[in-house]
């Protein structure tokens, strides 16, 4: 079954069961995983800022919310986040399937590994090729605009970034800004499980335009309908 981590942009899916959750070594995930009746199919849904938006992108439990996810069966993994536009190219309401990331956050655990045991996993194109292709034609076919590649710029937050580090980000090649892809990407691929980022432009970065809340709830909400459509071709 396909796992779906949902973020701020509310999904307009009926809302699912709730699989009893298992007990898990990992703590506590952000909310229940939810088995979601889309048209074509059953996907997997977990909120991972929890059901009332509670957890803040750097207090996410990211090792129990993948695990959930690998317990009740997700078999890849598509995370929808919203981001900021750096590149000029990206304006607002843009969806995009980035291909690479930089992650700049900080002291959020990233491994399932424990401290006294090294692993290393291979991660030069984190996001999972044939998961982005399913996402890339499931547009192509529903005629759904999108942008095909990025470099995501994962930051620490939870304040948004000045315009100085945004221009940092600009010249370290990064396309579109969010907080919550790492240590997500790295988790999944520890687990073998294929996961690609399906991200939604909600404003611009900051220095590259007006930043108003009101429009990136808004935008979230406007992308909602499309980014189902998506999920639900790829069941
Ligand atoms: N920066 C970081 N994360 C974000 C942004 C942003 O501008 N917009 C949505 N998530």
């Amino acid at each position: 079954m396909l796992g779906v981590l949902t973020g701020s942009a509310a999904l307009e899916v009926e809302v699912g069961e709730r699989i009893a959750q298992q007990e898990c070594p990992w703590g506590k995930p952000s909310a229940p995983v939810r088995r979601t009746n889309f048209t074509r199919g059953v996907a997997l849904l977990l909120a991972r800022h929890g059901e009332t938006l509670r957890f803040a992108p750097h207090a996410i439990n990211y090792r129990a919310n993948i695990h959930a996810l690998q317990a009740a069966d997700a078999e890849a993994i598509v995370a929808i986040h919203t981001v900021g536009g750096i590149s000029a190219y990206l304006s607002t309401g843009t969806l995009l399937v980035p291909d690479q990331l930089v992650d700049y956050t900080f002291g959020r655990i990233s491994t399932y590994s424990p401290d006294d045991a090294v692993k290393h996993i291979e991660f030069a194109e984190p996001f999972d090729a044939g998961l982005r292709t399913r996402l890339l034609n499931a547009a192509k076919n529903l005629k759904v605009t999108f942008h095909d590649g990025g470099t995501y710029a994962c930051t620490q937050g939870p304040r948004l970034e000045t315009a100085a580090e945004i221009d940092r980000l600009d010249k370290d090649g990064c396309d579109v800004v969010g907080m919550t892809a790492m240590p997500e990407a790295a988790l999944a691929r520890e687990l073998g499980i294929p996961y690609a980022s399906l991200c939604v432009v909600v404003n611009p970065a900051a220095g590259r335009g007006r930043i108003e809340f009101s429009e990136i709830r808004r935008l979230s909400q406007a992308a909602a309908g499309q980014m189902t459509q998506l999920l639900n071709y790829c069941l």
